[in-house]
C-alpha cells in the first residue's frame, strides 16, 4: 500500500510549504519561541547501571561535553563510554526530570552548577567547561536544540537521524556556520571496525564490480501509541523505521558503493487500525540505482521479525554482514569463488569512544569531520525522495546533491 496521504502532508511540510514554514520558523525564532514539539522530562529508563564511583580525573586538553536528554541511549550506551575516551569527558547534563538530573549528576560527578533543565539551558553559554553539546533527544527536537546549542556558542554532536527534513538540516548547518562552531552527526558505524573494514574491502574491489547491495533493518515493535512512545509519533519521529533504523542500511548502501543514487523507487506500508502505525509507516522498501548500474535494495520495518544485515554482491564475490550495524557482535564474511573468509577486524565497542574522540580532535586540532552535517542533510534528502517516490508511485530522479529533479 502506498500511503499518499501521510506523504502528501509530510511533503507539504517539508517541500511545497517550505517558504511559508520558513517564515513561520524565522518569526518564532525571533520571538524566542519553539515551533515544534516541546522537550519534556521522562522517567529513568529500566535497566540503567549508573557508575558506582564518579569517573577518574579529566585528561589535560580533554573536551567537555554536555549531554542533553538522559534517555535510554544516553544512559546505557553513550555516558558509560566516555570512560574509554582519551579526549572527551562529561562536563554537564541537561534533563527535564529533576530527580533523574540529580541521580545521574551525582553518579557521574557532574557539579550541581553544571546540571541544567530545558528551561535553564541558555545559561550553559557562560559555562566555559562545556565546549560541545551532544544532542540525544527525540529526532523532532534535534534542529531546535542544535540551534540553541550554537546560540550558546557550543559545538554540536547530534544523534542520527540529523532531523526530520532537509529544510531542518539546512537550518542546523546555517546555525553552525553563523556560530563558527562544528557540527557532527553521530553516525557511529563510520568508527566501527567491521563497517570500516567493509568500506576498505569495497574500496579495494574485493567483490569485483559491484552489482547489488541489499540491506535490511527490521524488528517487531511491541504494542504502543504515539502518546506513549516518541518513536511512533510523526512530530517526533517523522515516517518512523526508515529515519530510526533503516538509515543504517541507507548509509551502508552509500559507503559501500561509494556512489550517490541517480534515481529511487520506493514503497511504504501502513496497516489499518494498528495504534503503533496511526502516524508512522510500518515498513519502507526502497530501490536505489547508481550511475555505475549497481542497485541497492534498502528495507526497514517495525513490524517484522528482527534482522540486521548488509550484503554487497559483485562480479567476483560477496561481502556479508549479519548483524551489520549493532553496538557489538557484528560479523563480516567475504566469499569469493570457493574461498570464504571470516574477518574479525576489532572490537565494535570502540565505535562510541572513537566517535567522541573524533569531534574532540576536530575541535582541538581543527581536523575534518568525516560525518558532518552535510552528510546528515544528504541522507534526509534521500529519505524525502524515498517518501516522494512511494507517495507518487513513480521513480524519483535525483541530482548529485540528492535533491529531487523537478
Ligand atoms: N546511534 C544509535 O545507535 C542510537 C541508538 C538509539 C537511539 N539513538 C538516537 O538517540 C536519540 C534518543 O533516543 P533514545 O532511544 O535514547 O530515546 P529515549 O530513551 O526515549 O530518550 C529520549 C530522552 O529525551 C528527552 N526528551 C525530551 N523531550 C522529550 C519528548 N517530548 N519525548 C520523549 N523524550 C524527550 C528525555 O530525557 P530527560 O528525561 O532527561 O529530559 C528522554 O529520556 C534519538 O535521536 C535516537 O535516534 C541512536
Amino acid at each position: 500500500m502506498f500511503d499518499g496521504d501521510f506523504t502528501r502532508r509530510r511533503m507539504i511540510a517539508v517541500g511545497g510549504g517550505v517558504a511559508a514554514a520558513g517564515l513561520l520558523v524565522q518569526g518564532a525564532a525571533a520571538l524566542g519561541q519553539s515551533t515544534g514539539p516541546a522537550a519534556t522530562g521522562k522517567p529513568m529508563p529500566d535497566g540503567v547501571d549508573l557508575p558506582a564511583n564518579p569517573p577518574a580525573t579529566v585528561q589535560p586538553g580533554s573536551v567537555g561535553f554536555a549531554i542533553i536528554g538522559l534517555g535510554d541511549y544516553a544512559l546505557k550506551q553513550i555516558m558509560p563510554r566516555f570512560a574509554q575516551s582519551g579526549r572527551a569527558h562529561i562536563a554537564a547534563i541537561v534533563s527535564g526530570n529533576p530527580a533523574k538530573l540529580k541521580q545521574v549528576g551525582d553518579a557521574y560527578g557532574v557539579p550541581e552548577s553544571a546540571r541544567y533543565s530545558y528551561d535553564s539551558f541558555a545559561q550553559i553559554a557562560t559555562n566555559p567547561a562545556v565546549e560541545a553539546v551532544y544532542i540525544i533527544l527525540p529526532t523532532g527536537l534535534h534542529a531546535e536544540w542544535a540551534e540553541r546549542a550554537f546560540a550558546a556558542g557550543k559545538h554540536v554532536l547530534c544523534e542520527k537521524p540529523m532531523a526530520l527534513s532537509g529544510a531542518e538540516c539546512e537550518r542546523m548547518i546555517a546555525a553552525s556556520q553563523r556560530a563558527n562552531r562544528k557540527l557532527m552527526i553521530a553516525y557511529r558505524c563510520h568508527f566501527e571496525p567491521y563497517n570500516m573494514a567493509a568500506m576498505a574491502l569495497m574500496e579495494d574491489d574485493a567483490v569485483g564490480a559491484l552489482r547489488l547491495i541489499r540491506t535490511e533493518h527490521s524488528y517487531r515493535m511491541g504494542p504502543t501509541t504515539p502518546s506513549e512512545n516518541w518513536r511512533v509519533s510523526r512530530a517526533l519521529a517523522g515516517g518512523g523505521p526508515l529515519e530510526d533504523y533503516g538509515i543504517y542500511g541507507l548509509q551502508a548502501a552509500l559507503y559501500l558503493s561509494g556512489e550517490m543514487p541517480e534515481s529511487i523507487s520506493a514503497a511504504t506500508y501502513r496497516p489499518a487500525n494498528d495504534p503503533r502505525f496511526a502516524e508512522i509507516f510500518a515498513h519502507v522498501s526502497a530501490q536505489l540505482r547508481f550511475p555505475s548500474g549497481a542497485t541497492a535494495h534498502v528495507v526497514t520495518s517495525y513490524d517484522s521479525a528482527g534482522l540486521n544485515m548488509v550484503e554487497a554482491r559483485g562480479t567476483e564475490g560477496v561481502l556479508k554482514m549479519q548483524p551489520a550495524t549493532n553496538y557489538g557482535g557484528n560479523t563480516l564474511t567475504l566469499e569469493a569463488g570457493r574461498n570464504r573468509q571470516e574477518l574479525t577486524p576489532g572490537d565494535s565497542e570502540v565505535q562510541f569512544a572513537r566517535q567522541l574522540d573524533h569531534l574532540a580532535s576536530a575541535i582541538r586540532d581543527n581536523t575534518p569531520i568525516i560525518t558532518p552535517g552535510e552528510m546528515g542533510l544528504r541522507d534526509l534528502r534521500l529519505i524525502e525522495a524515498i517518501y516522494a517516490s512511494a507517495a507518487s508511485g513513480q521513480t524519483v530522479r535525483l541530482n548529485p546533491d540528492a535533491t529531487m529533479r523537478r
